[in-house]
This record gives C-alpha cells, sequence and structure tokens, in this order.
C-alpha cells in the first residue's frame, strides 16, 4: 500500500514535469514564432514606408536619397544619432520608436503618426535586424536626466561662460550661428558635409524641449562631430548650457507649405508618393484605416509632423 501512494506520486511528478516542461516548449515555439511574424511585419512596413529614402536593404541608399541634403540613415552600420544612452553605445529600442513616431525636425524624416504602435515595435526590430551590431552587443542603461533647475540669469551666465570655454563655440559660433572656425570642414561618419546647428534656431532636430537639449549635450551624437559633454561638464553645468541655449533660440526657421520647415517638405512629397504607389499595389499608408489619401490635409499635417 505504502509502495502504491509512493509510485502514485511518483508519476505524478513525472506528469507534472512533463507537462510543465511541454508548456514551455510551446511558450517557446510561440515565442519565436511571434517574433517571426513581428520581423515579417516589420519588413512590410519597411519597405512601403521607409525604403523610398533608406533603401531596400537598410543601407541609405533608396531611390529618393539623392535629392535629399541630409541623407537617410544607413542602418547597417548601428549608428545612431538620437540616443538616450552614453557616447559611443547602441540605442535603446525606445529611443528609436521616439524619432519614428516624432521625426526630426527640419530633415525629411517625417513623424510616421499613421503606424500603430504595433508596427512601430516591428520596424523598429526590423532595423536592428539589419546591422550586425544588436546581435552581438545589447544597448546600455539610459543617462540619467536629473531635475532641471530654475532658469535664472545666474544660471544663463554660467552657460554663456561653459559655452565659451566648453568649446561649443569652436563649431557652433560665438553668438551660436552655426558658423565657428571649424564649421566649414566637418564631415560625418558616412562621409557627407554636416553643418554645426545654428543654435539660435528653432526647432532643434531630436526636439526643443530642455529635456531634448540636455540628452543631446549628455549624449553627444554618434556618427557627427557633436561631441558627449557627460564627463567633461557637471549635471548643473549642462543644465546651465541648457538655458543658455533657450535663452538665444528666440528664431524660428521660415515655414513653408502646411507649416513643414526644411527638408519636411521633400519628406512630405516623397511619403505622399509612396503612399500612392500603396494604393495602387493595396498596402502601404493606404492599406490601414481607409488610407492616408482619403484623410484632409490638416488630419495629415498632425498625421506627419505631429502638430
Ligand atoms: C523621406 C525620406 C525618409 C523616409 C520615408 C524615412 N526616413 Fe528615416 N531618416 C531620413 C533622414 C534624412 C534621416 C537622417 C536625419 C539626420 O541624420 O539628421 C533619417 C533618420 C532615421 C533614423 C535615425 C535616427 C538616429 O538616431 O540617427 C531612424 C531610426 C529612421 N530614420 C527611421 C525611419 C523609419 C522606421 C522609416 C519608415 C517608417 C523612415 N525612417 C522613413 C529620411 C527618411
Ligand atoms: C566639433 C564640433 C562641435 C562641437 C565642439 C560642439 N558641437 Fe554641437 N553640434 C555639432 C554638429 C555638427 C551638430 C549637428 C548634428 C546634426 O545636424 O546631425 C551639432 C548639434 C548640436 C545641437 C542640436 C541637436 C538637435 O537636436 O538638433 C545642440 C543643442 C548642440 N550641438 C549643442 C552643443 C553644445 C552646448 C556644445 C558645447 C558644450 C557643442 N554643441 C559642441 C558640432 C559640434
Amino acid at each position: 500500500m505504502k509502495i502504491e501512494t509512493k509510485q502514485l506520486l511518483l508519476m505524478g511528478a513525472i506528469l507534472i514535469l512533463g507537462a510543465v516542461s511541454l508548456g514551455k516548449l510551446g511558450y517557446d515555439v510561440v515565442r519565436v514564432a511571434r517574433a517571426e511574424d513581428s520581423l515579417a511585419l516589420g519588413e512590410a512596413v519597411y519597405r512601403d514606408n521607409c525604403a523610398a529614402c533608406h533603401g531596400e536593404k537598410g543601407d541609405g541608399k533608396g531611390s529618393q536619397a539623392d535629392r535629399l541634403k541630409t541623407k537617410p540613415r544607413d542602418f547597417t552600420g548601428g549608428i545612431y544619432k538620437f540616443r538616450s544612452t552614453p557616447s559611443g553605445s547602441l540605442p535603446l529600442d525606445s529611443d528609436l520608436e521616439r524619432t519614428v513616431t516624432t521625426g526630426i525636425r527640419g530633415t525629411s524624416m517625417l513623424a510616421q503618426r499613421h503606424l500603430s504602435q504595433e508596427e512601430t515595435r516591428a520596424v523598429v526590430q526590423y532595423l536592428k535586424s539589419v546591422s550586425p551590431r544588436f546581435k552581438n552587443g545589447k544597448p546600455p542603461l539610459a543617462i540619467i536626466i536629473p531635475p532641471k533647475p530654475s532658469t535664472t540669469s545666474s544660471l544663463i551666465s554660467l552657460g554663456k561662460t561653459k559655452y565659451q570655454e566648453g568649446g561649443c563655440a569652436e563649431c557652433h559660433g560665438s553668438t551660436g550661428r552655426g558658423d565657428g572656425p571649424s564649421a566649414k570642414d566637418l564631415k560625418d561618419d558616412w562621409g557627407n558635409r554636416i553643418s554645426p546647428t545654428d543654435l539660435t534656431l528653432k526647432p532643434f532636430k531630436s526636439g526643443s524641449n530642455p529635456e531634448d537639449l540636455y540628452r543631446t549635450i549628455s549624449t553627444g551624437l554618434n556618427g557627427t562631430p557633436m561631441p558627449s559633454y557627460a564627463d567633461a561638464l557637471s549635471p548643473n553645468e549642462r543644465w546651465a548650457l541648457v538655458s543658455y541655449i533657450l535663452s538665444i533660440a528666440t528664431r524660428e526657421k521660415p515655414r513653408g507649405m502646411m507649416g513643414l520647415v526644411g527638408e519636411e517638405v521633400e519628406g512630405m512629397q516623397i511619403d505622399m508618393r509612396a503612399a500612392m504607389a500603396g494604393m495602387m499595389g493595396g498596402r502601404g499608408m493606404m492599406g490601414r484605416g481607409g488610407g492616408m489619401m482619403n484623410r484632409n490635409m490638416q488630419d495629415m499635417r498632425k498625421d506627419m509632423i505631429g502638430r
């Protein structure tokens, strides 16, 4: 009788273990299948919305790249400008998702707000899949952005001093107009000419909020001559620089068609053409929710540049 109980218990244990590992196996299979589905979705989203600029293979050589002054990113190198992670490191998924949903102001990279959250996440996974850098490493944690001190005239004047001492003027010019002594011969890692930003002119590429500027100054912009000041300047000094920049950023870039700024106009033309092609093929921006072309221009503008 005792032995039977033991045997029963043993059988029970084996059954439970079996069920658990079968369940785990099932879970793994589902997880792999989901990842594959998401990559397939990401690839489709990419082909329809990104390839015209960024190229079929993600190498930045899209059919429209030639006409653009600020060149579309080559994703194969895994180098990203706009990150919350320290200089030189990989971006977080949330950094890439932010760029896709908010766009890069003044460039043809418009906010891709017509994409669902699932599509945005999937296309980001696809971008990562074209660069071996993401297979070999993980991004570090985001930098810490401490609370912003209140803006006072002494904070601004500390910023002004740090601006001259810290070498910002060398590139961005003594009055911030982007005309420093080194400005003319700068190149990015992809071999293209690049100009230091005119800091008196809004909007900035990765946003004009104090936190956006603090992030840029702290992390630098990988692939460009814009260095990181996380080691050279204390958090208070970096906030002082932010206050100083905001105090001189009093002008707005001229607005063209539909309030678009700089190469956003080219971006809109390219995106609209891609949408048309999608309509012909029954997919792309036209595929969802009645399609982009059925919406009025006001909605479209809101979708694309988020305002
Ligand atoms: C009309 C052209 C165009 C289209 C379409 C376009 N992009 Fe871009 N994209 C650009 C340009 C130009 C840049 C480079 C901007 C810069 O370096 O300042 C860029 C940069 C990026 C970056 C790099 C940001 C960084 O931190 O360095 C990401 C990510 C990105 N695009 C994702 C996408 C995705 C995803 C799509 C499609 C859903 C897309 N782009 C569609 C033009 C485009
Ligand atoms: C060696 C040259 C160089 C130095 C030094 C430099 N920058 Fe830059 N910075 C650049 C370039 C080039 C860009 C433009 C990057 C782009 O357009 O992709 C830039 C961009 C920026 C931007 C704009 C980011 C955006 O979202 O549009 C800010 C803000 C900025 N720099 C602040 C500073 C501050 C503050 C300092 C000094 C503490 C500094 N930079 C020092 C070259 C430099």
